[in-house]
Parts: C-alpha cells; structure tokens; sequence
C-alpha cells in the first residue's frame, strides 16, 4: 500500500485536543486559545452586505483584494509605524496558513528552524511539513526568549527562526531591546525571522514592537491575523507581510495550497481593521481583569507564575499530578509539556472565559492544589 509521507509520520494531533476529549461535557474549559467575545457587529455586516451584493462569490486576486491589503498596509503604519506597501501583503486563511507558506518557501529538508519551547505548537509541526528539523530552544525564567540563545543555537543550516510576543503559551511580552536584538541577529546572520504577532492588542504591560521596525534587511516576515484581535477565529483571515521578493515565493505555495482567502472574510476583516478599535480596547481590558484576578488566585494556592504581560495565557509552575487533579474536577487546562519538552512542570491556563466561571475555576483549582500537596 502507498505509505504515509515521513513528513506527515512525524506529526500528531495536538495534545489539546486530547485533553478536551478527556474532559467530562461539563467542565470548564480553561484550554481554549480563543477570545470568548463576538467578532464585531460592523465586521459581520461588511461579509453580510459583501455576500448579499454579490461580491463574495468568486475568487479574489491570490493575494487578497486590493482593499483588504490596503487595509492592512495601513494597519501596520497606524500600530506599528511600518511602511508595508499592499504588494507586500498576502491574505491567508488565518496566521495558521501564514505561518505554513513562510516555513515551505524558505525551509529545505536539512535546515533547521529555531523557536521558544515551550511554544505554539504549529511551528514544530510545520518545521516537520516542510521537511526541516525543528530545534526548539528554552526560555529565561520569566518566560521570554533570550536573543542570546537564538544566537547560540544558529548554524549553517538555520533557516529561520521563530519570535513570538505576546507569546502562546506563556503571555510573555519581549521587551523592545530584544526585539531590536532579533531584527539584527537576522541581519548579522542572514537568517529569516517569522515574527508570530498575533496577539500584538492583547498587551497588559510594555508596548509590542515588531522586529522588522528595527532590521536593515529583508529578513523579516510578519505573521499576524484578525483571529485574536478582532475574536475572528472562525473567520480564517491572517496575512504575512515580507519584502516582494519573499512575498513571490510565499505565493507559489499559497497559489496552490489555498488559491486566495476566503472572501466574505476578507471584506469582515477589512471593515475590523479599518473600523472603530474599541472592542480591540474592551476585549483588552476585560483581558487584563482576569488577569488580575488568576494572578492572585494562583499566588494564594502558592503556586509561582511568572507575570503574563500579554495574550490571555497564564503557565504556573505546578506540582505533580495538578492538571490531572484539576481536570478529574472538571476543569480543562492544558499540560505544559503539550507546548514542548520544557513545559514539563508548568500547565497553560487560558483565561479567555468571563469572571464569574474563572473565579469558579479558581476554586476548584485551589481544591486541587491542596490534595495533590
Ligand atoms: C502564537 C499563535 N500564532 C498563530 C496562531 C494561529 O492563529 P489563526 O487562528 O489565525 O490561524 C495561533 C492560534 O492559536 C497562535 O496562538
């Protein structure tokens, strides 16, 4: 019989999702790496409107209509001070698929590409699709990824490495000096730098800089999506941004894997970009309350958690057997080492879930901290 590629063989189903299978119907689900918000009435309506006047029916231009990446283009002028011409911009199904088409056009089979562990679970996974080897690298002891040991781990065979702030599964923020750091260890080496940007709203404390407001060369890309911004995660609308000579090679794979975005998504994440902010505020805002309100939970269970100052994640330190115990009580967190071997010891809470059942949570997380003591 044909045989599964060696590539797709060295990838399995997320370890997330075994954990909410295991959970009862019940539980509260603490797991979740998505905003517990609506997407934004006027974005609805620009995807309704498109879709009723007809103008989602066929195909767009590979790249995204010309508004959306004008959109875009101006997006990143507004919040990140960065000219990013619309040619320079595709449109992809999520930051899940921008993430994919930079590792296929600049992976080989033999080269490596470095990124945070504990870290977003695409990036060894799409390493291993594109036929790289992953060398995923820790972190400091408050959870940010040292431009040092990127530096270190950099061989011939690097490909690129992988940024990630405000990180998943950590809500750690790099300060704007590594950000500086990565843009010139991409210069200085001439590796590629992904930047993972999407969660660059969901900022508590210090400001999100991207890398490539700091490099001299082409050798950065930018991967963000309206997923965690906007709450669009069932949308499916993220794009990359790179030089046009990197954007071309990008769409070769795009062209063939996707063909172009989704339309009524396109015009939705037009109109949330080019909208009112202010759910991008509230959603923040809310984001940070329970925040607040976990940190201090934790802190009276005793249990040490290095202060998340972005995303909606936080990753204590817990005893053996505590997310078992937690979970056999009906709350889903997800084990730390679902994120990479130096997960081990840590657990990833999600604190996209209102106050109400995050402080029930709280409770039931305490109880479990006391029997597994
Ligand atoms: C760090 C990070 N990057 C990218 C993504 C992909 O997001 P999207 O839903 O836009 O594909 C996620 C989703 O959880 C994420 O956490």
């Amino acid at each position: 019989m044909t045989e599964f590629s060696r590539r797709v063989e060295q990838v399995s189903i997320s370890g997330i999702r075994e954990v909410f299978e295991a959970a009862g119907e019940d539980a509260i689900n603490l797991g979740l790496g998505q905003p517990d918000f609506p997407t934004p009435e006027h974005a609805r309506q620009a995807a309704i409107e498109a879709i009723e006047a007809g103008k989602a029916d066929a195909y767009t231009s590979n790249k995204g209509t010309e508004d959306l990446r004008e959109a875009i283009s101006t997006k990143h002028f507004r919040d990140n001070d960065l000219d990013v011409h619309p040619e320079e911009i595709i449109a992809t199904s999520g930051g899940s698929e921008a993430l994919h088409i930079a590792l296929e056009a600049h992976v080989d089979a033999g080269q490596n590409v470095i990124y945070p562990d504990p870290g977003f679970v695409s990036y060894e996974a799409l390493t291993h699709l594109a036929g790289g080897d992953p060398r995923p690298v820790g972190l400091r002891e408050d959870l940010t990824l040292d431009p040092a040991t990127v530096e270190d781990a950099i061989d011939d065979d690097t490909a690129a490495f992988v940024v990630n702030s405000p990180a998943n599964p950590t809500g750690a923020v790099q300060p704007p000096e590594d950000m500086k750091e990565f843009a010139r260890i991409a210069d200085e080496h001439d590796v590629l730098c992904i930047s993972d940007e999407v969660y660059e709203h969901q900022i508590f404390e210090g400001t999100h800089r991207s890398p490539a407001e700091f490099a001299d060369t082409d050798n950065v890309v930018v991967v963000n999506a309206c997923s965690k911004a906007y709450s669009m995660t069932g949308w499916r609308l993220g794009w990359v941004t790179g030089s046009e000579e990197r954007i071309e090679r990008m769409l070769r794979v795009h062209q063939y894997a996707q063909a172009c975005a989704s339309a009524p998504a396109q015009y939705a994440a037009e109109a949330a970009l080019t909208g009112p902010q202010e759910p991008v505020e509230d959603m923040r805002d809310a984001f940070q309350r329970r925040r607040d309100i976990l940190l201090e939970g934790l802190a009276e269970m005793g249990l040490e958690c290095p202060t998340p100052r972005g995303a909606f994640y936080a990753m204590p330190k817990v005893p053996e057997g505590w997310v078992d115990e937690v979970i056999d009580r009906g709350v889903v967190v997800v084990p730390g080492e679902a994120f990479g071997d130096n997960g081990e010891g840590y657990a990833r809470i999600s604190y996209a879930t209102d106050e109400e059942t995050l402080r029930e949570a709280i409770e039931i997380m305490a109880e479990a901290t006391e029997a597994v003591r």
